[in-house]
């Protein structure tokens, strides 16, 4: 294996192995979209500050406010729980392909096709051995010419331990998102409780902490560039495969249009937080969600233009047809890159459409999310009856007083504004009529902020608690929901018919391409991320974002006190760390004089990664992955091993902060660690 030759001890055995423990039985996922990894018997985990955040938030008050102080539990009885985290161990992983596409041939009308594989995979999930806490996930790989089951266990009791102060955890905050050089102590750590049984329970106070029979050994051995190490995690997304016209398109068309409108209601958002303390409070979470993407796609866009991935991918598709005709595969693969330019042509505007929708009415704005959730609500009633309506009802209406948390109507009124006016601006013309067109977007948010019912927390409640008519009556006459409600009827009645109908057909070609590649290729390509578990390897390694300037792979505490700015609230750092760095207190996790922070390596990694496991050559945890870096985002679309790069926190830096920093010496000693 190319792992061996890179230096690596680890068998495959060592990774995954069903019928004995293996590193898998110490990995999980966290809370459906980040990683976690076991590190002491009794169920410790450990994952990235920015993965714990919501619930290290949920924990926090005026008078304990552990986003800013940290939080440290020093005993069993003092870690919190968290209702609704939960965390999945894979215990077993087996290929389905056969099962799934029983009785689907190829030419098959898609509606039929889609209806079989569906009873296939329910009917696999209700039979295929398991035991009676396990449950089976099928997924699809290879755009849908594999499919592969999973046998998982989802712990549900998941207890906050430890979370270091925001001023460590998310040192550098926005400003160093998405960048090298970085100095983030980004991890905290929960614990799992179990049943007496040792198996899944939900939350109860008779839970005992879970026995973990593996666990990762930690290595304080210290590392260099140069080293081989290894991520095991779950990546959500990548798109690997794509035609170059795809590329193209989400590059030049649909990137530029998300990353204004984002520029935009951040800029609201930035005027506000600059001059009023409780609103950077309450925002700032926010902010770093918005920003994240925002961020992430601008450096998207400019590393597919810098290592043309659109030519390079034109390359491939001239040899992907020449290889075509070589092999005499069936000659309808040489039409394929005709067939996708014509369709994400015809995409485009739907594509464009559905975006500025969902960023407008579902991720920026709450007044808008609320008419969204609203129109959802009524549409349930409609069309599944009161009954559902009755079964739905909290739930919605949880979600609509959660939009009230953390809010203020007039940065909302703000964002609003801004939105509306760029959605009535920019959204292609066959998804919008003349008259919406000219509104006078001022006036009617004056109206809607001061009398709506969507920003009204309580009268809201009151109406969604009300018998469904009498619900539907009286939002019908609700001014700002009448209004908002003919753009979400063309978003369902016009933009998601045409945007779904060609994706069907998009999905359909890529599938083909994709099987057209497998047979073309020399080796089965590797698989585009899909929240399965999967390991990723690489080297310790810098890189050279553009001409003569080089990016060594290791940063240190001596950087942290670089950056800092007192009282700064992305830069500020903790009295204590200065002192612990001027006394250059850092043995035994350091013995050279300098505390290292973050490195940096050549492992292909994508969000999910976030929280997942390093491990050096023998298997032990050395750090803890969380970012790339900004010259390299593009790698959800095309990875270049020359400048796409993960960043990880080191474990020495976890440790010392645990430690010393935080003087909590029972988790240290629940650790086992390898001088
Ligand atoms: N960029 C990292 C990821 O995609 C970290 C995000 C959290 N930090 C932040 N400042 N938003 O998850
Ligand atoms: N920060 C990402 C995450 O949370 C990781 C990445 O995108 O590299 O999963």
């Amino acid at each position: 294996m190319e792992m061996q030759e890179m230096g690596s001890k680890l068998t495959s055995k060592d990774i995954y192995d069903p019928e004995n423990l293996s590193l898998n039985d110490a990995v999980i996922q966290f809370n459906g979209g980040c990683t976690g990894e076991i590190v002491s018997s009794h169920g410790l985990i450990f994952t990235n500050h920015h993965c714990g955040y919501s619930a290290i938030q949920s924990h926090s008050t005026f008078e304990h406010n552990y986003i800013k102080d940290g939080f440290w539990a020093k005993s069993y009885k003092e870690e919190l729980p968290n209702p609704g985290m939960y965390v999945t161990f894979v215990r077993k992983i087996q290929e389905v392909t056969d099962k799934v596409l029983k009785g689907v041939q190829d030419n098959m009308d898609e509606n039929l096709k889609k209806s079989i594989i569906q009873k296939n995979i329910n009917y696999l999930i209700k039979t295929l051995p398991k035991k009676k806490w396990q449950e089976i996930q099928i997924k699809s790989f290879y755009d849908g010419n594999k499919f592969y089951a999973f046998t998982v266990e989802n712990y549900k009791d998941i207890r906050l331990v430890g979370a270091p102060p925001s001023s460590i955890g998310k040192f550098g905050a926005d400003t160093d998102n998405w960048m090298w050089p970085r100095h983030s102590g980004d991890f905290s750590i929960f614990r799992i409780y179990a049943d007496k049984n040792n198996h899944p329970a939900e939350y109860s106070p008779d839970n005992v902490p879970y026995h973990a029979d593996k666990y990762f050994r930690i290595s304080i051995k210290g590392i260099k560039a140069g080293d081989f190490f290894l991520i095991y995690g779950f990546p959500g997304r990548t798109q690997e495969y794509l035609p170059s016209f795809a590329v193209e398109q989400k590059v030049n068309i649909i990137n530029p249009a998300r990353i204004e409108l984002r520029e935009k209601v951040l800029n609201v958002m930035d005027q506000f937080m600059k001059n009023n303390d409780t609103i950077k409070l309450e925002y700032t979470a926010k902010y770093a969600r918005i920003a994240n993407y925002w961020k992430k796609w601008i450096g998207e866009s400019q590393g597919i233009n810098k290592t043309k991935a659109v030519e390079r991918k034109k390359a491939f598709e001239k040899e992907f047809i020449k290889k075509v005709q070589e092999q005499n595969l069936d000659p309808s693969y040489r039409i394929i890159f005709n067939e996708f330019q014509n369709l994400y042509n015809q995409i485009k505007n739907p594509e464009l459409a559905r975006n500025y929708f969902v960023e407008t009415f579902y991720l920026n704005n709450d007044f808008l999310k609320r008419s969204l959730m609203i129109y959802q609500l009524e549409k349930l009633y409609e069309t599944e009856g009161k009954d559902e309506f009755k079964k739905n009802r909290e739930k919605f209406l949880s979600r609509i007083q959660s939009t009230f948390s953390n809010y203020n109507p007039q940065v909302d009124q703000e964002i609003f504004k801004t939105l509306l006016k760029l959605y009535l601006e920019k959204m292609p013309a066959k998804y919008l009529d003349e008259e919406s067109k000219n509104k006078n977007v001022e006036e009617l948010a004056k109206q809607f902020y001061a009398s709506s019912i969507l920003n009204n927390k309580k009268a809201l409640t009151k109406l969604i608690n009300k018998n469904p008519k009498k619900f539907i009556k009286s939002i019908e006459n609700d001014n700002g929901y009448a209004f908002l409600k003919k753009f979400i009827q063309t978003y369902y009645n016009k933009i998601s018919p045409d945007y779904y109908s060609l994706r069907d057909k998009i999905n359909k070609l890529q599938k083909k391409y994709m099987s057209g590649i497998i047979k073309t290729s020399s080796r089965m390509p590797l698989p585009d991320a899909n929240s399965t578990l999967r390991i990723s390897y690489g080297i310790i390694k810098g890189y050279e974002p553009r001409d003569a300037v080089y990016y060594f792979p290791i940063s240190h505490l001596r950087g942290v006190l670089e950056k800092y700015i007192p009282g700064d609230y992305e830069f500020d750092v903790p009295a204590k760390l200065i002192q612990l760095y001027e006394k250059k207190d850092f043995k035994p996790y350091s013995t050279s004089g300098e505390m290292p922070v973050n490195f940096l390596g050549s492992a292909h990694t994508t969000g999910g990664n976030s929280g997942s496991p390093a491990i050096n050559k023998e298997g032990d945890l050395i750090g803890i992955n969380f970012d790339r870096v900004w010259e390299g985002t593009m790698s959800d679309l095309y990875y270049d091993k020359k400048i796409s790069r993960n960043i990880m926190v080191d474990i020495r830096y976890i440790l010392f902060i645990i430690d010393k920093f935080a003087n909590n010496q029972r988790l240290i000693n629940e650790l086992d660690i390898v001088h």
